[in-house]
């Protein structure tokens, strides 16, 4: 949540930092700012998205070679002008750039009004930056031993970067808790949420740990902790492209990363998978075998479109490996004082790896003693590192807030090590296990083949674009992808939509059934076959309309259904992967038909690194 980009170098600092900024607007986009270095402070920000903010600087004083600039998504105060980042202390002095939140924040405003402090923003950051700025006065203090007090005070999390007027070549900057990525050119730095801003750049970069400050020269980088002792900077190269984080042809990265899912999967399977050989290799998983396999109880913690993942790897990973699992929210978890014994193991599902409410209940966990495994998209990520064992999705970066290929990705690796384990435990029979191989190798292949489906979907959404309401179900492993289904539609397209296991609906949901209430059937061919053609015979006896995701062939429920979206055979446990798709599809074409920027959805931010 909020993007931060900072340069500071040989070059023009300013199309850095805008550039930067519009690839993180992912992270926010309710205002955006910059302030620039050059003989005082130059300050621009504009409530709305980064394009607005390059119309109110076009003709203005742009020069500087040191700058930080931000994409807001709105914690403390609405969106607007005077809310947006950078802020500037009293003195004028000092700006200041801030992703996360100062909890504490009430405490230190009432100190400073009572010294005469004034604001000029309902933010947290603007408390910060004066509670710096006041240390440094009445201290006497340098700007980093000021930051260096403060931080010591600070309740929250944060990512800080600062300019100052009377120390023209340096940047510094702080996190703990959200991310912050430095990246080292030739007499040139730049800092970043993520790494997509740098890239083009350079490919050397260190990844900042919580507490520690960062003093960046165009020709040094120091990084110190919050104790002012020296800390080495671990410089990593990245694998990431250019191409990986451009629209590549496509009219939005949602539709791109939908399209993206034959090959992402593939990613994800390459090089672990040998159908062959009849093997699965994942080291993360591998090397901590023995604490996995011998776990007396694995909970799935994470969020959003994650926790729907978490909830069909539970169904897989108790058919495959007969171990109990239980699946959190992460904001539940945390906060709700759990129970965790010596041989549970967490599995923590996250894209961005930095989602903020994911990342406590981690720590809180492992405190406990739990083993924590990894399945991050982001690679070097907060969860990633906090991980004892884990499994990258490899999906590349989604930029599409509305999570897509990262799902995907996840069923993967979640069936994967679903797999691994069974083995292990030997609770699969050889054959069921290189059945299911097989069938994770054809999955591509069958992903492709559901997105051939996108024109017939795209007519489709101009058939349901104007309803108010929609009702998802399935059974089985399909019930999570009916929750995740009517999540896609409700972050997209604004349409109130509910997922519900479909036996459920009978105690309650029918209620809401009449001929104009659309219902998405998951009833892809599986065990529960026949139990969910008599829930779409409950729908149709109440004039509902009926959308049904079916397999091919299925003329049973063709027959009944008023549309149908056929995808390709799959065992039911991989079936969720592919099932998917079309939910995607008819998602984005609805909210695309509705006129509404699927890319950025109101309110929403990718990576929600606030609780
Ligand atoms: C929905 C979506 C969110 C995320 C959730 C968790 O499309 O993207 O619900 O799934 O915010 O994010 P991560 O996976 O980054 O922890």
């Amino acid at each position: 949540m909020c993007g931060i980009v900072a340069y500071i170098g040989h070059r023009q600092a300013y199309p850095v930092i805008v550039k930067g900024l519009k690839r993180l607007e992912y992270r926010g986009y309710d205002s955006a700012g910059v302030a620039l270095l050059n003989h005082g402070v130059k300050l621009y920000k504009k409530k709305g998205k980064v394009a607005a903010l390059e119309e109110t600087t076009l003709g203005k004083d742009l020069d500087g070679h040191i700058g930080i600039g931000h994409t807001r998504w709105a914690t403390h105060g609405e969106p607007s002008d005077r809310n947006a980042h950078p802020h500037l202390s009293a003195n004028g002095k000092l700006a200041m750039i801030h992703n996360g939140i100062i909890e504490n924040y009430a405490l230190l405003k009432q100190e400073l009004i009572k010294k005469g402090y004034r604001f000029h923003s309902d933010t947290d950051t603007e408390v910060l930056l004066n509670f710096i700025e006041d240390i440094q006065e009445n201290n006497g203090s340098t700007l980093e031993e000021a930051l260096r007090i403060a931080l010591k005070r600070v309740v929250g999390a944060y990512v800080i970067v600062l300019i100052d007027k009377d120390n023209p070549d340096t940047l510094i900057a702080a996190r703990k808790g959200s991310p912050l990525v430095i990246g080292i050119g030739k007499g040139e730095h730049f800092l970043a949420s993520d790494a997509s801003p740098i890239v083009e750049y350079t490919k050397e970069v260190v990844y900042v740990n919580d507490y520690e400050i960062a003093i960046i020269k165009p020709d040094e980088l120091i990084l110190k902790n919050l104790g002012n002792e020296r800390q080495t900077p671990f410089i990593q190269k990245l694998d990431l492209e250019l191409a990986a984080i451009e629209k590549g042809g496509y009219d939005h990265f949602m539709l791109k990363e939908i399209f993206e899912q034959p090959s992402t999967i593939y990613d994800c399977l390459r090089g672990r998978l040998d159908v062959i050989q009849g093997t699965i290799t994942m080291s993360g998983i591998r090397n901590n075998m023995d604490k996995i396999k011998n776990a007396n109880r694995i909970l799935i913690v994470a969020c959003g479109t994650s926790w729907h993942a978490g909830l069909i790897a539970e169904y897989v990973i108790e058919e495959l490996c007969r171990i109990p699992v239980e699946v959190e929210y992460a904001s539940e978890f945390r906060y709700r004082n759990p129970i965790i014994h010596k041989g549970d193991m967490i599995i923590a599902i996250s894209q961005s790896g930095e989602t903020a409410d994911t990342l406590v209940a981690l720590e809180n966990a492992k405190e406990q003693g739990a083993v924590i495994l990894g399945v991050v998209n982001v690679v070097g990520s907060s969860i990633a590192r906090l991980s004892h064992a884990g499994a990258y999705t490899h999906a590349g970066p989604e930029i599409g807030v509305a999570s897509t290929k990262a799902f995907t990705a996840q069923l993967t690796v979640l069936t994967m090590v679903a797999l691994m384990i069974a083995k292990e435990r030997n609770t699969i029979t050889r054959d069921r296990y290189l059945h299911l191989l097989n069938e994770l190798n054809e999955v591509p292949e069958k992903v492709k083949k559901a997105l051939e489906a996108a024109e017939h979907i795209q007519k489709l959404a101009l058939k349901y674009k104007d309803v108010s309401d929609a009702l998802y179900l399935g059974r089985g492993y399909n019930f999570p992808v009916a929750l995740e289904g009517a999540l896609k539609l409700k972050e997209i397209s604004y349409i109130h939509a509910e997922g519900y296991p479909a036996a459920e609906m009978k105690h309650g949901p029918i209620a809401l059934v009449d001929e104009s209430l659309p219902v998405v059937f998951v009833a892809t061919r599986d065990t529960y076959h026949e139990k969910i053609i008599s829930n779409i015979q409950e729908i149709k006896a109440r004039k509902g309309k009926v959308i049904a995701v079916i397999t091919e062939g299925d003329e049973i429920i063709t027959a009944m259904a008023d549309d149908v979206l056929p995808v390709p055979e799959a065992d039911e446990l991989i079936a969720p992967i592919i099932s998917t798709i079309p939910l995607q599809l008819l998602s984005y074409y609805i909210g695309v038909a509705k006129g509404y920027d699927v890319d950025k959805p109101r309110n929403l931010a990718k990576s929600v690194t606030v609780e």
